[in-house]
């Protein structure tokens, strides 16, 4: 048996109720989307997929690129295109932009795909912000003005997602483990 980073579990030995297809990680910037996003996938034994890695295959162009030379506007439809065609797989944990939440297409979209759990990774705005800085590997455009995107963001992370795991002092595995244990309710 495979031996994973996941507590020593091999993949694929947990589930989930039978009625969630695909599991979506919402939060802010440095909330750990991606991180958990593997991971749990991992646990699950299912594909996991990044919204920006997503809008970059099919766009052809850097995250960093599209903000430059397009802006934020043409940035949300892009991103809300890719969330589409991810929303029509299964079996698959996607790890969303912190942004995405602000177009409504992309809400809609959250909100109206059956066997859909949204999960909200909170935690206060300053760990968010400490995070950030230490993870050098990811450009950030919209890193500037957090506090008032943060402000804007929240109440639509909450309103979208049924689930919510404080993240602020777990782990990343025990974040994977509690997504897991809310969405079993
Ligand atoms: C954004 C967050 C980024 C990325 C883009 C815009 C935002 O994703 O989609 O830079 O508006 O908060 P992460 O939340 O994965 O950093």
């Amino acid at each position: 048996m495979e031996i994973t980073k996941t507590g020593g579990r091999a993949s694929g030995q947990v589930s989930l109720p039978a009625t969630v297809d695909r599991v979506v990680l919402t939060g802010f910037m440095g909330s750990g989307k991606t991180t958990t996003g593997k991971l749990l996938a991992e646990l699950l034994g299912w594909e996991f997929r990044d919204l920006d890695r997503e809008i970059e295959r099919r766009d052809g162009r850097t995250v960093p690129q599209i903000f430059a030379e397009s802006g934020e506007e043409a940035f949300r439809r892009l991103e809300a295109g890719a969330l589409a065609s991810l929303c029509g797989r299964r079996r698959v944990v996607i790890a969303l932009g912190g942004g995405a939440i602000e177009e409504l297409r992309s809400r809609l979209l959250l909100e109206q795909t059956p066997r859909t759990a949204v999960v909200y990774l909170q935690a206060p705005l300053e760990t968010l912000l400490e995070r950030c800085a230490k993870d050098e590997g990811t450009a950030r455009p919209l890193l500037g003005e957090a506090e008032a995107r943060f402000k804007r963001r929240h109440p639509l992370y909450e309103r979208v997602a049924r689930h919510k795991v404080t993240t602020t002092e777990l782990a990343a595995e025990a974040v994977a483990e509690a997504v897991v244990a809310a969405l079993r309710g």
